[in-house]
């Protein structure tokens, strides 16, 4: 049985993959720093899958805990998730997110490079992409200066691994997220963000439990159909069993590069209103809210052409933006 290695592996999109991986018969280690997560969601996922996942509580950036894990545990392949993620918090502590997204990530595969570890799969986004000059957008597009010091962590990090895998042949994958949303469908994992939320779909929610009074739209002046602005809202379990897809592929040597890099989002763009709309839809729900300013920094539309990554991942989303949008609420409905 092949032993995993998941970094962040009790945040959201983390979770929700080590339960795929297990249900696909891996055994799974989970090194997360609870800096953005709580302990319970362990036991979540041994509800969900009947085993418990190894767990070590150790920051990344702390070069010492990291070798003594690798001293004492063989993994065959690495999942990293564990970087801060909040794009508005980076812009204020730009070093912290340097720091911790990039400093543990060098470590990392350091210790991979020390130990002869293969297969590594890194959590990018589809933010390296900034404002595509074309929709959808497909693997070729240009990676543009990013818009924020987190945007930034992600360009840079898969530049880390561009190198490291070429210099030392570790092979390795990095996954361009477009934009993870609902919860997993027995609800006993979801997305916990702590404080106010800065994602679409987590301040819905707040918003449809009266946690918050109201959502702000932001602008409805882009120039999209109905003015407001257009992602990819991608299932996070359909995404999670994307990184289970890619470690197959490094598993199985059917990899063509030492790094290869893929676009996963559902290849369909939907509008802020339309995700109101869709919520009220399908959970029988109000949504209070109101359109003001555009955010700073937010771009007009964007949404993936999964053509490469269907067809070399062997992959393609099944849940439908209904469903995503239905556990999400079920999930809000289960906090206290
Ligand atoms: C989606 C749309 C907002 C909140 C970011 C990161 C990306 C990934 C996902 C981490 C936009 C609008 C939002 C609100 C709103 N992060 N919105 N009112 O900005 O596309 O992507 O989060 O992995 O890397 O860049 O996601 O959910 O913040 O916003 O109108 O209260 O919803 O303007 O159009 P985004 P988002």
């Amino acid at each position: 049985m092949k032993r995993i290695l998941v970094t962040g592996g009790l945040g959201f999109i983390g979770s929700h993959t080590v339960v795929e991986l297990q249900n696909e018969g891996f055994e799974v280690v989970i090194i997360d720093d609870l800096s953005n997560t709580t302990i319970s969601v362990l036991d979540s996922i041994t509800e969900i899958t009947g085993t418990k996942p190894d767990f070590h509580q150790i920051d990344l950036r702390v070069k010492n805990d990291l070798k003594n894990f690798f001293d004492n545990n063989k993994v065959d392949g690495i999942i990293h998730f564990a970087a801060f993620k909040a794009v508005g918090e980076s812009m204020s502590k730009p070093l912290d997110y340097y720091e911790n997204n990039l400093g543990s990530l060098v470590y990392l595969l350091q210790e991979m490079r020390d130990r002869k570890l293969d297969n590594f799969i890194f959590s990018s986004s589809c933010t390296v992409y900034g404002q595509a000059d074309e929709l959808p957008i497909t693997e070729n597009a240009p990676v543009k200066t990013a818009e924020s010091v987190y945007g930034n962590t992600k360009q840079i990090g898969e530049e880390i691994i561009r190198d490291a895998s070429t210099a030392h042949n570790i092979n390795t994958i990095a996954l361009r997220y477009f934009n993870p949303v609902g919860a997993h469908p027995t609800v006993k994992i979801g997305e916990l963000p702590l404080g106010v939320p800065a994602n679409l779909i987590p301040f819905v929610t707040q918003t449809a439990a009266g946690i918050r009074k109201e959502l702000s739209v932001f602008g409805d002046d882009y120039p999209t159909e109905d003015g407001t602005a257009v992602r990819d809202y991608i299932h996070v379990v359909d995404l999670a069993k994307a990184h289970i897809a890619a470690l197959k592929r490094l598993i199985g040597n059917s990899n063509k590069e030492t790094f290869e890099y893929f676009n996963v989002g559902t290849g369909r763009g939907t509008s802020v209103l339309e995700i109101i709309n869709t919520f009220e839809k399908v959970n029988n729900v109000k949504l209070n809210y109101k359109i003001v300013g555009r955010r700073e920094g937010d771009i007009t539309a964007a949404f993936a052409d999964t053509t490469i990554a269907n067809k070399e991942l062997n992959w393609k989303t099944e849940k439908s933006l209904e469903e995503a949008l239905e556990s999400a609420w079920k999930w809000q409905q289960k906090q206290s």
